[in-house]
């Protein structure tokens, strides 16, 4: 005798409910979400709107977005000494800031024109520019660090697995051909992984940022599916074909 699995058809109408108020919430707080990563990545990259450079800018950073290259641009200029030198310094910040350059070109016009100011027994509020790690300090452009990326990978990886798996248990009851099925259920969670795996690439790889858009989105559509798909089915489909595959 063939094995009977458990189908919509096969459970109450009270876990029916229960199914349907807990898959619904969780569509409310995966758009409460989408919402939410809008409006803490919308506008980095200075224009209105979420764009692939903001997503760059939120992981990898951005070297025309420093502390130092508006400093030189702006209300510190009228302190060089030489206007060509604004060049060397914004030069030295796009090509990525590092130690052997900051020794060889950066240095010397810091500790001519800034650091009488800049040094922190004179005004420790101020950037300390006497030495390299200071000066890198203002002349990186941010992006997500290391430690903050382990914190939220950690807690996705977590809370998104428990959702995942409560609404692919509920999935499971649909009628549908099982290997269309076994494929849909993992779908979420390797997109999630990729998703997650991405942003840790994207840090030092910026065009990674397309992975980290097409993953976040590839895990909402599926999980999004498993929901519509087994909400509908519950309620529409399971009644009107109960009894016509037992
Ligand atoms: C006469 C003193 C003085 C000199 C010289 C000086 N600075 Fe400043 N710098 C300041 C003060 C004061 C501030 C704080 C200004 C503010 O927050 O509005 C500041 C702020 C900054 C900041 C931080 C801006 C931010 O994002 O908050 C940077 C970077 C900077 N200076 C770079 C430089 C560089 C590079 C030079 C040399 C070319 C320089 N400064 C020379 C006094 C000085």
């Amino acid at each position: 005798m063939k094995e009977r699995f458990r189908r919509f058809k096969d459970i109450s109408v009270s876990e029916r409910i229960l199914n349907t108020v807990f898959l619904l919430t969780i569509g409310l707080g995966y758009l409460a979400g989408l919402a939410n990563l809008y409006y803490t990545h919308q506008g980095l990259d200075g224009k209105a709107g979420l764009s692939i450079e903001d997503v760059v800018i939120s992981y990898h950073g951005s070297n025309s977005q420093t502390r130092l290259g508006t400093a030189v641009k702006g209300i510190m200029k009228p302190n060089l000494r030489y206007a060509s030198d604004q060049e060397v310094i914004l030069e030295w910040i796009s090509s990525g800031a590092d130690e052997p350059g900051y020794i060889e070109k950066v240095a010397p016009i810091l500790n001519r024109d800034c650091i009488i100011c800049h040094t922190p027994s004179i005004n420790p509020s101020l950037p300390d520019l006497t030495h390299y790690a200071g000066v890198a300090e203002v002349a990186h452009g941010g992006g997500a660090t290391i430690p903050t990326l382990v914190r939220v990978s950690h807690i996705h990886l977590f809370g998104i697995a428990f959702i995942l798996f409560f609404i692919g248990k509920i999935f499971l009851l649909c009628e549908i051909n099982v290997y269309v099925k076994r494929i849909a259920v993992v779908i979420p969670f390797a997109a999630m992984l990729l998703d997650v795996v991405s942003w840790f690439i994207t840090k030092s790889t910026p065009s990674f940022a397309y992975v980290v858009v097409i993953s976040g989105a590839l895990m909402g559509i599926s999980m999004g599916m498993q929901i519509v798909l087994s909400v509908y089915q519950m309620w529409f489909f399971s009644r009107k074909n109960a009894g016509v595959n037992p």
